[in-house]
């Protein structure tokens, strides 16, 4: 009988896919034999592993992926491309998709759930690409997405008082599908997600800065090479 990792498929319908196939396949073109890949998470990044994984079919590449996810994980696994960790490997390079892009190249992710490991991973490889179709392109950062911010439990309270001073005018905690009750992300934590009156520089940082919270979907001025369908 097939496995559930040989039969594994994208868990929801992906949107746009024709954006995200064409960023994929310049993103597959950038692998080069012997690279260690940082690994995103979304249904982009799902692409770009696929794109990938046809030219190591045909092409005989060894690639190790550092991956951000479960999900990835397991799609790594069922396309055959071998896995390694931060405590192994440093990734050479990165992708990774966004939910916004700003005129800055500021970013804002994490609808996936997974930014924390995503922003671990960016912050770890000296070169990163983030791969989007159009659709991701907005002037101001929050206009089609909140900013999810990953919170240890029991600080909800203290985090949600601390956020509301940043300037939240909207918190909502992220509820699970398929399971009653809020999201837990994979290291265990919630999701709280976030609308601020204003989104400026220090926003990211002072975020961080409150005890309880674990990591924000916010990436601001940080060294990125976007490629988007448009313009490539
Ligand atoms: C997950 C993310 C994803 O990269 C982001 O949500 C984009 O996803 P998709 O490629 O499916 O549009 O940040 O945490």
């Amino acid at each position: 009988m097939d496995s559930l990792i040989s039969t594994l498929e994208w868990s929801s319908p992906i949107i746009n896919p024709a954006g995200k196939q064409k960023v994929a396949q310049q993103i597959a073109q950038k692998v080069k034999d012997g690279d260690v890949l940082g690994v995103g998470s979304g249904s982009t990044v799902y692409m770009a592993l696929l794109a990938i994984s046809e030219r190591i079919k045909t092409e005989g590449l060894n690639v190790l992926a550092i991956p951000t996810s479960i999900e990835i994980s397991m799609f790594c696994s069922k396309l055959g491309i071998p896995l390694t960790t931060l405590f192994e490997h440093t990734p050479n390079w990165l992708f990774d998709g966004a939910d916004e892009v700003d005129p800055n190249n500021g970013l804002i992710k994490g609808r996936g759930g997974a930014m924390f490991k995503e922003k671990l991973l960016i912050s770890s490889s000296p070169l990163n690409y983030i791969i989007v179709d159009d659709s991701k392109l907005v002037p101001k950062l929050g206009t089609n997405f909140p900013v999810p911010i990953e919170v240890f439990a029991q600080a909800l309270l203290h985090v949600e008082a601390e956020l509301k001073k940043l300037g939240a005018n909207s918190i909502v905690l992220r509820p699970a599908k398929g399971k009653d009750g809020p999201v837990i992300t994979e290291n265990g934590n919630l999701i709280l997600d976030c609308y601020f009156k204003e989104m400026n520089n220090g926003l990211e940082k002072n975020i961080k800065a409150i005890t309880g919270v674990i990591e924000s979907g916010l990436f601001i001025g940080y060294d990125l090479q976007i490629i988007t369908a448009e313009n490539n």
